[in-house]
């Protein structure tokens, strides 16, 4: 049984997956209360709030999995990308229990991390497939060829994804944080009622761009005040979408892939997967999605990710052995 854990930006969560990829527990705190006021993550603010959170997190998940630390073969942990500090006090957890239970310690990519949310059980995905990773701080087009990790043949010039739907969510004044308030306001406009560009369209390769739209966006509300928000929304969401569909679908074509699988936090949203489900049916191309709840970050993935990842051999001073019998 392995226990995960990860705090990389606001999430502070743990979980407990098995050998096969079975999801025991999977416990996630979020930080998005504390940090709405400033309209975005203040990363003091997320250390300081992962500290008071991370060993009640651990204790719910070992819980609800109905076991002890005694029960662990291993402890996986994100080491990065995300903040530092945030990044700090889960490696610092993970390496007290390692330590103090003797376990091996996996440091996990948390990119390959988003990834392995799709090797986690009922439905575990067998590479190869093309896969887009659309979060909040990455966008993604990813070859995976093996469990053990991804090769990336395209990805954002500029903001991510979620960044621009973050962006987008502030400028329309919904507040942090974003995507998924843009995504309710969007339910009820008209996403033609805006022509909002699609960046890098027609380009060659697999890179994409949202700042240019994020910009559109601004100058829309500057000329029309009083445009309709749920229009503007709708129009903003749908850029986006497209973006992410037509870039992903060409890599797929063009690659030969016929399995594409779509992870992160973006992935939550309906437009996104009706879009890929269309598109992809009529490519004749499977199409894999996570849970909502594993799209966004969460510790089972990281759990599962580290089945593929290989420990690290402690530094010698924290070697539990010769610790033990120094005297
Ligand atoms: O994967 P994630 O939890 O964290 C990172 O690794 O960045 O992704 C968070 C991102 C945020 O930008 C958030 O606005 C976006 O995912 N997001 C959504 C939705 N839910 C979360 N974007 C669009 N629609 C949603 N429903
Ligand atoms: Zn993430």
């Amino acid at each position: 049984m392995i226990l995960g854990i990860e705090t990389s930006c606001d999430e502070t969560a743990a979980a407990v997956v098995t050998q096969d990829g079975a999801v025991l527990a999977n416990v996630i705190s979020s930080q998005a209360e504390v940090h709405a006021p400033y309209g975005g993550v203040v990363p003091e603010v997320a250390s300081r709030r992962h500290l008071d959170l991370v060993v009640p997190v651990i204790e719910q998940a070992l819980d609800e999995a109905g076991i002890g630390l005694r029960d662990l073969d291993a402890v996986a942990v994100t080491e990065g990308p995300g903040l530092i500090g945030a990044l700090l006090v889960g490696l610092s957890a993970a390496k007290a229990i390692a330590f103090a239970r003797g376990l091996p310690l996996v440091p996990v990519d948390h990119l390959h991390g988003h990834l392995a949310a799709l090797y986690l059980q009922p439905q575990p995905l067998e590479p190869p497939f093309l896969a887009l990773l659309a979060s909040g701080g990455h966008t993604l087009v990813l070859e995976v060829t093996d469990h053990r990790g991804y090769r990336a043949i395209g990805g954002t010039l500029d903001d991510a994804a979620g960044e621009a739907f973050d962006k987008g969510a502030r400028l329309l004044g919904l507040g942090y944080p974003g995507g998924a308030k843009l995504e309710r306001l969007a339910a009820g406009g008209d996403p033609a009622a805006h022509a909002f560009p699609t960046g890098m369209s027609g380009k060659p390769g697999y890179d994409l761009s949202f700042s240019g739209l994020k910009t559109a966006l601004r100058y829309a509300l500057a000329r029309e005040p009083d445009a309709d928000h749920a229009d503007l929304a709708a129009s903003y969401q749908a850029a986006i979408v497209r973006s992410l569909v037509e870039r992903t679908a060409s890599a797929a074509v063009e690659t030969g892939a016929t399995t594409l699988a779509v992870v992160g936090g973006v992935a939550r949203n309906g437009a996104l997967r009706d879009a890929f489900a269309e598109r992809c049916r009529k490519l004749g191309i499977r199409l894999a999605l996570v849970a909502p709840e594993l799209c966004t970050d969460n510790a089972a993935m990281i759990a599962s990710a580290a089945r593929y990842t290989d420990p690290i051999a402690f530094p010698g001073y924290l070697r539990r052995d010769a610790y033990a019998t120094a005297s």
